[in-house]
């Protein structure tokens, strides 16, 4: 079983969008069963909360499901229990390392590593040479977004199946 938490600032917006859209790509594959998918938060803004109208629509547009969603912090012991820990933004990284302490077992990612060749997910190359997902909360842009996310989980799960051998 392959852990993969998605995080993004608030997790309303980019972590639940790059959660269902991901959960929705293993379906098609036939491969939901090889994971545990989740997203979380780096803060406690929007604890609590659902997903944010912009999301929702742009996966009710694309016809992916998603799920009763609440805003959750993400919490050191998450560390322990994922294999993977993607962020959306350098912003991201910065406070997931925040809350976790030292990367150890080299977890952390950004989710646009991924997308280039597989070669950018190479440990020394992580976080610096790839783009950020912009934060549709600020910027209203959730079509770019979107397209951001569906490139770097086509990537993400090109890049599990090779690693996993799936
Ligand atoms: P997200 O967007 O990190 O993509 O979920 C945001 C949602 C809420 C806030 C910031 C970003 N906020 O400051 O409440």
């Amino acid at each position: 079983m392959i852990k993969i938490l998605f995080v993004c600032l608030g997790n309303i917006c980019r972590s639940p969008m790059a959660e269902y859209v991901f959960k929705n790509m293993i379906k098609e594959k036939g491969l939901e069963n090889n994971f545990y998918i989740n997203s979380a938060a780096t803060s406690n803004e929007e604890e609590g909360n659902g997903i944010h109208y912009g999301t929702k629509r742009k996966l009710e547009e694309q016809n992916i499901p998603y799920g009763n969603h609440q805003s959750r912090k993400m919490t050191k012991s998450d560390y322990e229990k994922y294999d993977y820990i993607i962020g959306m933004e350098d912003s991201n990284i910065t406070n997931i390392k925040r809350i976790i302490g030292e990367d150890k077992e080299e977890k952390i990612y950004k989710l646009l590593d991924f997308a280039d060749s597989i070669n950018k997910a190479a440990k020394n190359e992580k976080y610096s040479n790839s783009r950020n997902i912009a934060d549709p909360w600020y910027t209203g842009n959730f079509d770019k977004t979107y397209e951001d996310i569906v490139e770097g989980c086509n990537a993400l799960l090109d890049y599990c199946i090779e690693t996993h051998n799936l």
